[in-house]
């Protein structure tokens, strides 16, 4: 037994008895019977989760959440509520609750969600620590590390990220950048423009898949007035603008044969000439190019120049996927729950173990774009102290809610679940226990969440398919 207390709330004895004897084994239980008796036992004792029925004969549960959440020391409070009436729990959690459950009541779902509730309150006072923590150091290490210091990870294969980054930086070399889309290539590149040296010049970046083959061209040389139909003045392109600087082409896996061959000229000689010109421009520009594209298997295909893959790839940077580097996942989540707080004149909010757990386990093909856009999803989302896996993007969710909507098991099979002990397992409930294996990766707790039962029976069903199939 835990040393956790529980009230319970509803004016119906027979569900106040019923939750008392399936949650008095693991907590310390008291129980009210409507609105008055539940306020006196709430400023009487230490209440770490209160369990309320919303509709209590004259009583309001949703009167109850205010005066309760109005106290010193509140409770985390969920709402009981029939089916059919979700709009309100709903509202409730706006309110403040943390949760609701639907009636009729799954009593392992119930235990659970309360196992839960308690250790979102324990994740979210750890986390006010350490952020108090993290602010100190903070101000201890004073003045940012320009570019890298934006380049958030420390797993192995982005440190040696930064150090290579550092190393070659100081030099004129140019730099490839491959790796999926969403991975950072950018933000490297500019973190290179930062520790080169010549950080007061500028960084021009061009996206060369964004336009035609003539447009590249102009853009990237410049043109005289009268070069081409529409060309009414004379234009600087961007290896002129990045003089002294650097020139970011980004895509470059994209751009035309007829403009692979001026760059390999541009590179080599180390000028230009504007389109409609003969005049040849000196440059003096540091080129870094990135690509979501393996440019290697581009050149054996015969879809790059082979010279200007070798010009352009003298130092190559290889940005892994982020699900080659999970443990960088947190530290992103915790910069960008920041980023996005202070974008919209919020606190910043920690996540929950849960939703952390959730995070982790997901596979983020959209790399740390994705990763970003979900964290924001969650800070506008949340409307408590904490962000918890509610609040992020359903796609998320559907990998461990609890709630008895989730997608994965259907209620037929949770119907099934959580009936007596069956010897003989039907095809649907083992079908339905091995897909919630499979799709947490065997970890059993966040399955038996997902099947809305509890360890311990997913462990006995587990045995027993286990028999059947001996
Ligand atoms: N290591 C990181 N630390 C902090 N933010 C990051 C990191 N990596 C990527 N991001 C953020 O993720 C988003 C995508 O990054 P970026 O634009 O650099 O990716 P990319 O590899 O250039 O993607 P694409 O191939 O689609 O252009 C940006 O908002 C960027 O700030
Ligand atoms: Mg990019």
């Amino acid at each position: 037994m835990t040393d956790a207390t529980v009230l319970i709330v509803d004016d119906e004895k027979p569900t106040r008895d019923g939750l008392r004897l399936a949650l008095e084994d693991e907590f310390d239980c008291y129980v009210a019977s409507n609105i008055a008796e539940a306020l006196n036992i709430l400023r009487s004792e230490k209440v770490d989760v209160m369990l309320t029925d919303l509709r209590m004969g004259a009583d309001n549960g949703m009167d109850l959440l205010e005066k309760a959440l109005a106290l010193p020391s509140p409770p985390i409070a969920i709402m009981m509520t029939a089916y059919g009436s979700v709009d309100t729990a709903v509202e409730a959690m706006h309110r403040g609750a943390w949760h609701f459950v639907t009636k009729p009541l799954n009593l392992d779902e119930v235990e659970l969600m309360i196992k839960r509730a308690l250790k979102s309150k324990i994740t979210e006072k750890k986390n006010i620590v350490l952020e108090k923590e993290n602010q100190e150091l903070r101000q201890q290490r004073g003045k940012p590390n320009h570019g890298l210091d934006r380049l958030i990870g420390s797993s192995p294969a982005m440190a040696q990220i930064h150090s290579m980054i550092t190393q070659i930086a100081p030099t004129k070399a140019t730099v490839l950048i491959e790796g999926e889309s969403g991975t950072g290539k950018e933000l490297v590149a500019g973190a290179i423009h930062s520790l080169s040296g010549r950080p007061h010049n500028k960084l021009v970046t061009i996206n060369c898949a964004a336009l035609s083959p003539q447009l590249l061209e102009s853009e990237l040389f410049g043109h005289e007035k009268g070069a081409f139909t529409g060309a009414t003045q004379r234009r600087i392109g961007r290896f002129e603008q990045a003089d002294g600087g650097t020139l970011f082409l980004d895509e470059i896996g994209e751009i035309d044969q007829a403009t692979q061959v001026k760059l390999l000229r541009a590179l080599s000689e180390k000028t230009i000439e504007r389109v409609g010109s003969n005049t040849v421009v000196k440059i003096d520009v540091r080129v870094v190019t990135a690509t979501n594209k393996n440019l290697r298997k581009m050149v054996a295909k015969g879809g790059f120049r082979e010279d200007l893959f070798f010009r352009l790839n003298v130092v190559q940077i290889n940005m892994p996927p982020l699900r080659d580097r999970k443990e960088d996942i947190i530290l992103l989540a915790n910069a960008f729950l920041k980023e996005f707080a202070t974008e919209n004149n919020r606190e910043t909010k920690p996540l929950t173990d849960d939703a952390a757990a959730l995070i982790q386990n997901y596979d983020w093909p959209g790399n740390v774009r994705e990763l970003r856009t979900a964290i924001e999803h969650g800070v506008v989302m949340s409307n408590k102290s904490v962000i918890d896996s509610i609040h992020l993007p359903q796609f998320l969710k559907e990998l461990a809610d609890i709630s008895p909507n989730t997608e994965i098991v259907s209620s037929e099979a949770k119907n099934t679940l959580a009936q007596t002990p069956n010897l003989n397992l039907s095809a649907l409930e083992q079908d339905t226990i091995l897909k919630a294996l499979q799709h947490t990766k065997n970890n059993k707790t966040v399955a038996a969440e997902l099947l809305g039962i509890s360890r311990r029976t997913l462990q006995r069903k587990i045995k027993e398919i286990d028999q059947e199939k001996m």
